[in-house]
């Protein structure tokens, strides 16, 4: 997302940092690894692997693949995709890797609650165990013009809609991370609206693409990229796929995201992926993906349109592509 030191409004990565840095430090993850990275860093976090993951029905995992799900492109490098991050409860800076090993996800309760007539509160390991866990291949697009190609675990938003039973009434659902200012301290940071909130329409949320992931390249989901369980919503810009979450709340208002409340003229309830409609500050049109030097054309809803175009018939186009 973007680099906010201060409560002004920030910049994305790129324009705060000289590219050629930006662009050195991105090979150097690529192609060194954790080696120099973790050189001047605290003996616990030198200890951490990026690759760790916690011990969360490890036995689910590798998931089989639900093939409806398969990619126009190749798979993004672990390495690359496992080190650079945004989860600003930790930083807001992409190397928050090490610091996300500090977050105990076992036990981790999740509650189900607002306009349904299943309230619930579970353990997320209990809640992983009671659902269709498959894999599938996603594009993932950051509203930043980075890009990944993931094979994310997980299982349809949709079954826990079905598990929460929601009232007629309801019409989105609410997502929040956890609070932990104490192991997260970018939440010491208090400019900053925390908890992370991100919001879908329900009709957005049972559709077949919205995904809760709980587990990535065969193994449980590592913490730096949202473990135990994140939302991976592919055809929005990823501020939308909110990590860590810990509760889930059907809601008769549209709720307003942690980045829409910052700066709702950048960043939208709907955020659609569309080339032709730039952000404020720089272009959508293509897209870097990790990994890779060379830029490629973004898609519309970032290919995704065929699934999910219908959502929004009739909608005022200008309302959802930022
Ligand atoms: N969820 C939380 N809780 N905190 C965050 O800062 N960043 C979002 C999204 N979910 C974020 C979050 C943004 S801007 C993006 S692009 C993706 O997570 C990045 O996911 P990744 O780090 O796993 O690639």
């Amino acid at each position: 997302m973007l680099i906010r030191q201060t409560p002004r409004w920030a910049i994305p990565e790129r324009d705060a940092t000289p590219e050629t840095i930006f662009m050195s430090r991105r090979q150097l993850l690529g192609t060194t690894g954790i080696g120099i990275l973790a050189a001047g860093m605290p003996s616990n976090a030198r200890a951490a692997n990026f690759n760790d993951s916690p011990d969360v029905a490890t036995e689910l995992y590798p998931a089989k693949q639900n093939l409806t799900y398969s990619l126009d492109r190749k798979l993004s490098p672990r390495s690359d995709v496992l080190t650079y991050n945004n989860f600003y409860e930790f930083g807001s800076h992409k190397d928050i890797w090490q610091r996300a090993q500090k977050l105990s996800v076992k036990p981790w309760l999740v509650k189900i609650d607002g306009m349904v007539s299943n309230p619930i509160e579970l353990d997320a390991e209990d809640l992983i165990r009671r659902m269709p866990i498959e894999e599938r291949l996603y594009r993932h697009r950051c509203v930043e013009a980075w890009s990944m190609a993931v094979p994310w675990s997980g299982f349809p938003l949709r079954e826990l809609v079905k598990l929460a039973q929601p009232q007629a009434g309801a019409k989105f659902l609410e997502m929040r991370c956890f609070t932990k200012p104490d192991v997260a301290r970018g939440q010491r940071q208090r400019w900053y609206p925390w908890p992370y909130l991100e919001g879908l329409r329900l009709d957005e949320a049972t559709n077949d693409l919205a995904f809760i992931v709980t587990g990535i390249y065969g193994k449980p989901l590592v913490k730096q990229m949202g473990a135990p369980l994140r939302l991976a919503i592919p055809w929005k810009y990823g501020f939308k796929s909110i990590k860590s979450i810990v509760q889930f709340t059907f809601t008769d208002k549209q709720p307003k995201s942690f980045w829409e409340q910052l700066q709702s003229r950048e960043y939208g309830f709907y955020a659609n992926v569309n080339p032709n409609v730039d952000h404020p500050r720089w272009s959508q049109a293509t897209e870097k993906p990790l990994g890779q030097d060379e830029r490629i054309p973004t898609l519309l809803y970032n290919g995704y349109a065929e699934e999910v175009a219908g959502l929004y018939s009739g909608m005022d186009p200008k309302t959802l592509f930022y």
